[in-house]
């Protein structure tokens, strides 16, 4: 259940976008294409309760072994195997079917990690292997649905990571059903504008709260993800290739391109 009180993303600009945080408790879904952000956003939300807030996380991976993560989160400023070391994140490289079987499980892994650790955050990367479980639509909403119960079981704050099969294009928040189970939905996209891509972010909702509807670019740097200012023509960025109008409004508001390793 989640509360009313904020918990902080640790991305400068997306907190104020969410009205000062996302909600403890509650599950927040980061979703993209393939190389958007996601695991880096979800990285930073574990990294701030682990460095600023005393909260410990739990980073659960399906797809990316445990060092490929140390060295991802390390490119973009967060050093993951000293949150470790100090006993702040436990990384958990496991299959969705285990995971999934040992979180519904009272008394199994999840229960463990948490009770050892004292976790406040969870980060799942990605969501989207639930599909190896069950190729049925209908059980797979089920087990989705279980499986982020189970998450807030210990009244642990969550973000989940799940890949779009577009590249670009219309925002279906329909896919897979999961955005319905979930209490804030942020996506990811690429925007091709003047022959190089960038990278625009939207709020899709956040359960029983106002938020920020614009687009607005986000850079990932040395230092980490940071969120800019709203694009001004949202059709046209939500396509993913923005008209004249979206192009000019985006050079007006975007004028200065983002400098690389800042
Ligand atoms: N220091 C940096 N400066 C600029 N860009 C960076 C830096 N470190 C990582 N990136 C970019 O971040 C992106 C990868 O981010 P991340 O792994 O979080 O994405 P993802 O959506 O999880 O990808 P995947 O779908 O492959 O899991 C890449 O596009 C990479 O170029
Ligand atoms: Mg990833």
């Amino acid at each position: 259940m989640s509360s009313v009180e904020r918990v902080s993303t640790g991305i400068g600009g997306l907190d104020q976008m969410l009205g000062g945080g996302v909600f403890r408790g509650s599950v927040t879904l980061i979703k993209g294409a393939p190389g958007t952000g996601k695991t880096g956003f979800g990285l930073h939300f574990i990294a701030e309760g682990a460095r600023v807030h005393e909260e410990p996380g739990i980073v659960v991976t399906f797809e990316q072994f445990p060092h490929k993560m140390i060295r991802d989160a390390r490119s973009i400023g967060i050093d993951l195997s000293d949150l470790e070391k100090k006993g702040l994140v436990k990384l958990v490289f496991t299959s969705p079917e285990v995971f999934y079987r040992e979180a519904q499980r009272a008394g199994g892994i999840l229960d463990a990690l948490v009770h050892e650790t004292g976790a406040r955050r969870i980060l799942v990367d990605s969501i989207s292997h639930l599909e190896r479980v069950t190729r049925d639509p209908i059980a797979l909403r089920e087990i989705s649905y279980a499986f982020i119960n189970s998450l807030l079981r210990h009244d642990l704050t969550a973000f989940v990571t799940q890949e779009d099969v577009e590249i670009t294009g219309e925002v279906s928040a329909a896919q897979h059903g999961i955005s319905y189970l979930v209490d804030t939905v942020i996506l990811l996209r690429y925007v091709e504008l003047d022959s190089s891509i960038r990278r625009a972010l939207l709020v899709l909702k956040q359960r029983a709260s106002q938020h920020d509807r614009s687009i607005r670019e986000y850079v990932i740097t040395g230092e980490g993800i940071r969120v800019g200012e709203p694009f001004a023509d949202r059709e046209g960025i939500l396509s993913g290739t923005p008209s004249k109008r979206g192009l000019e409004a985006f050079m007006e508001v975007f004028g200065k391109k983002p400098r690389t390793g800042e």
